[in-house]
């Protein structure tokens, strides 16, 4: 890693902290944790996660840049493609965000539909970092005329039991913390994490659980093939779950959800044999998803076909 630029002192004594969680959380449950887990922790430890504390991470300051960042064409072009679903279900439809970022895509959105006339009742947006929520409050805030402002919420849970309306999320799904798994004489392993005598974070293979294991048979069934051994990769068999969640009591109107992934086939390509896990620190990406907890963002492709499935 001698060409990623080190973390000055206070990033580097943030990680820390983060690590003396991760070790104590892992001495705590017998030495081990799901990557999982692992991951979940990196990215939303309360206060200490990537996305959790104050850092910048959206734009060139940042480690990357998002769709909504790079201007207002994405959020405008989104906007007028879910206009005529609000306009049709008429003045209660909703629009639900998840995972707002910046609060970027949110500006914009908001102000093209205004500008088609095609306003939501109310625009949710769930998101779990309290951090992002301060900045998009502030963002939306400075940047909305009141009336509209006034239509934006936050959501500490899933959507009401029944709405129509629109769900969106860009990039999102990458973000949830994901499962690794191999195979090892044709039996499904699960990655965890343990910590080596010099305290490094190790990865350490299990056998997986129930639903692991079966959701590997599932895309293997899928692909008309095994897994060799040694293959290595992410799945989410929690996808349909989160789903359902996200969705919360949607009775009629559109899901959009945009982000880097493959179909199926393509995702679990043969010579794809070390997954898609990836760590993006200023710009840069890398694989090494143990380095500097807290301070990456860690990102997995999303299986097309397992969303279409959910
Ligand atoms: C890569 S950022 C994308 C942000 C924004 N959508 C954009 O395009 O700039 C991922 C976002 O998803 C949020 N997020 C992660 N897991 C989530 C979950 N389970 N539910 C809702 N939001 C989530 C993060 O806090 C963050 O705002």
């Amino acid at each position: 890693m001698a060409d990623l630029p080190a973390p000055d002192a206070d990033a580097a004594r943030h990680s820390q902290q983060l690590q003396a969680l991760l070790r104590a959380e892992i001495l705590q449950a017998g030495g081990f944790l799901p990557f999982s887990r692992f991951m979940e922790r990196c990215l939303y430890a309360p206060g200490l996660g990537y996305y959790s504390a104050g850092s910048t991470k959206f734009g060139a300051a940042g480690d990357f840049v998002t769709a909504p960042e790079l201007g207002p064409l994405f959020a405008g072009c989104i906007a007028a493609a879910v206009a005529p679903v609000l306009q049709q279900l008429g003045p209660e439809a909703g629009f639900v965000e998840i995972g707002g970022g910046s609060g970027a895509f949110a500006e914009v959105a908001l102000k093209r539909l205004l500008a088609l006339d095609a306003l939501p009742a109310r625009y949710a947006i769930l998101e779990p970092s309290a951090d992002l929520r301060e900045r998009q409050r502030e963002r939306l805030g400075r940047t909305l005329i009141p009336p509209v402002f006034e239509l934006v919420e936050w959501l500490d849970g899933p959507p009401e039991p029944e709405w129509n309306g629109v769900l969106f999320a860009n990039e999102v799904i990458d973000a949830l913390p994901t499962p690794r798994f191999t195979l090892r004489d044709g039996e499904v392993f699960e990655e965890h994490v343990a910590v080596d005598g010099e305290g490094r974070f190790i990865r350490q293979d299990r056998p997986a659980d129930a639903l692991l294991a079966a959701a590997v048979r599932h895309v293997e069934r899928y692909l008309g093939t095994a897994f060799p051994d040694g293959y290595r990769s992410e799945l989410l068999p929690h996808l349909p779950y989160w789903l359902q969640a996200v969705m919360g009591g949607l009775r009629e109107g559109a899901m959009l959800f945009v982000d880097y992934g493959h179909p199926r086939r393509e995702y679990y390509q043969p010579q794809r044999d070390n997954g898609t896990l990836r760590a993006f620190y200023r710009h840069q990406v890398h694989n090494d998803a143990y380095l500097w907890p807290g301070l990456q963002d860690l990102t997995a492709s999303v299986d097309f076909t397992a969303l279409a499935e959910a």
